[in-house]
């Protein structure tokens, strides 16, 4: 399994990065926004730089589908790792399968982002998009069983041999992040704060406080032997 930063803050993928815990980066309109990320073609092509050759998911941001395919072909050629995240319909519900199959064919690799059912991962899986992002917590605000998609997707994808990857993405906290793990999920994009939640535990501190503190108490023993 693999995993990547659902950010676009450079610090943070920085640190994360240099841990060599993440795989990946995941970025979005809203969250570039929230990351200070104004301008979307410098903001892409310094993570893109940085995380090289590991790939970096950038969205379009039209709703048209000759803008979309334009717009995505103009991200792609920023740098090489950059992937296009395409939606799997427009706000207006248009299908944009068309455009990821030309973007496949034309070598430029596609996030198939915002899909909530199984029926979208089969349709985007067919398109030949090479990741399909499955929103959890987006799935669960609808009354959805997050694991139960992500399990039938992983499972559908395996048995009739398609390339496609599945990303979880939309993660509200650790739990979600296990439960991904445990269904299946190929890739868990994961926001900074709750990489940092994942990392934490109060026992594992005690613990090696606990062995901090004996190391210290058997050095001064050892002192004190010698003298
Ligand atoms: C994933 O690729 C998306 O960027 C992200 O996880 C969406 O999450 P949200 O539901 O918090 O907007």
């Amino acid at each position: 399994m693999e995993i990547f930063i659902d950010s676009a803050s450079i610090t943070n993928i920085r640190k994360w990065l240099k841990m060599g815990v993440i795989d990946g980066v995941t970025t979005n309109p809203s969250i570039m926004f929230k990351d200070g990320v104004y301008n979307a073609e410098a903001g892409a092509k310094e993570i893109a730089a940085l995380v090289h050759p590991r790939p970096v998911s950038v969205e379009v941001t039209t709703n048209d589908l000759d803008e979309i395919l334009t717009q995505a072909q103009r991200f792609a050629s920023w740098a090489t790792n950059i992937v296009i995240k395409i939606p799997q319909i427009t706000q207006e519900g248009v299908p944009c399968y068309g455009v990821i199959r030309q973007l496949e064919i034309e070598g430029i690799k596609v996030n198939a982002t915002v899909a909530l059912s199984l029926g979208q991962v089969i349709l985007a899986a067919k398109a030949g998009a090479t990741y399909i992002s499955i929103f959890a917590g987006r799935v669960a605000d609808e009354g959805g069983n997050a694991p139960e998609v992500i399990r039938m997707a992983v499972d559908w994808l395996e048995r009739w041999k398609y390339k496609s990857k599945i990303i979880v993405g939309s993660i509200r906290s650790v739990g979600d992040i296990l439960s991904a793990a445990i269904a299946g999920a190929h890739i868990i994009t994961i926001p900074p704060q709750f990489l940092t939640k994942m990392v934490d535990h109060k026992y594992t501190r005690d613990t090696v406080r606990q062995f901090v503190n004996d190391a210290q108490k058997a050095l001064e023993m050892m002192e004190k032997v010698r003298s």
